[in-house]
């Protein structure tokens, strides 16, 4: 059994915006919306769980209805990513089952992504969606001066979803909820710090699978929506697979 969650318990606020990002309205429904559309229509997902912002869960309850026959809960979430994670294992009992879990302000998540995923964890207990980055990534110290230049061909940037073998999930939070030290990270940064013997392998995802952070972010989102309706291939191509490691942006999108 697979659940996917919906990760919409953030207010959004480097978007500025007087109500959380997750529900503006794009290319006609809440970006919400168009999260749990993925997942219900995903053959690979057998429930979806929607964790929303406090204070949220009964508008969203109104907003989704009964049009999503895989959603079984809407839950609020923390006040924190990792304490919405938290709360949401918490709420899933079945520790055999397979978890999927994707931000809500990712709207274009298609098919293909969600079922590599879930295939992947037939061989692995964690699994993260990233992809080749185009750009040099550099660190630098806290006075903004470089102190390394990592390969480049060995970097990656991660997105989401992050699939995971519950048990697996449900271990690393028990260690990390034990540790005072715990700072936050992604649930794929979690299991790395909590449980380094399990490896976590890797799904290329896609440039249309952008999080919707700043402002520029929702009219890109928009206007992929308007490509994906004109083109909605049902698979990624080995030509398109290659496109996207060479970092060039394809939107794949259906299901
Ligand atoms: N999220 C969540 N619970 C939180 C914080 C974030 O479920 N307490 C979710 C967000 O709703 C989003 C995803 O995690 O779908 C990625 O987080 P981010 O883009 O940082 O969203 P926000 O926290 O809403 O944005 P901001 O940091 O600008 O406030």
């Amino acid at each position: 059994r697979t659940v996917g969650v919906v990760l919409a318990g953030g207010v959004g606020a480097r978007l500025g915006l007087n109500v959380p990002k997750q529900m503006v309205k794009i290319a006609g429904k809440t970006i919400l919306e168009h999260t749990v559309t993925a997942f219900n229509e995903s053959p690979e997902i057998d429930e979806v769980i929607v964790m929303i912002t406090p204070g949220w869960s009964e508008h969203v309850a109104t907003l989704l209805g009964n049009r999503f026959d895989k959603l079984t809960k809407i839950l609020e979430g923390g006040s924190t990513r990792n304490e919405t994670t938290r709360k949401v294992l918490d709420s899933i009992t079945d520790d055999e089952c397979k978890v999927v879990l994707h931000d809500a302000v990712r709207p274009l998540l298609d098919e293909r992504i969600i079922r590599e995923c879930v295939e992947t964890l037939d061989a692995f207990g964690a699994v993260d969606v990233v992809i080749p980055s185009a750009d040099t990534i550099v660190e630098v110290d806290g006075n903004d001066v470089i102190t390394s230049i990592p390969n480049r061909a060995l970097l990656r940037r991660g997105q989401t979803p992050q699939a995971f073998k519950l048990s697996i999930l449900k271990e690393a939070y028990a260690k990390a909820m034990d540790d005072p030290y715990f700072a936050a990270t992604d649930d794929c940064g979690v299991v790395l710090k909590y449980l380094p013997e399990v490896p976590i392998k890797t799904v290329l995802g896609a440039e249309h699978n952008l999080k919707v952070t700043h402002p520029v972010d929702l009219f890109i989102a928009d206007k992929l929506f308007q490509l994906a309706s004109r083109t909605a291939p049902k698979h990624t191509t080995e030509e398109e697979r290659a496109a996207l490691l060479a970092g060039k942006t394809i939107v794949v999108l259906g299901g």
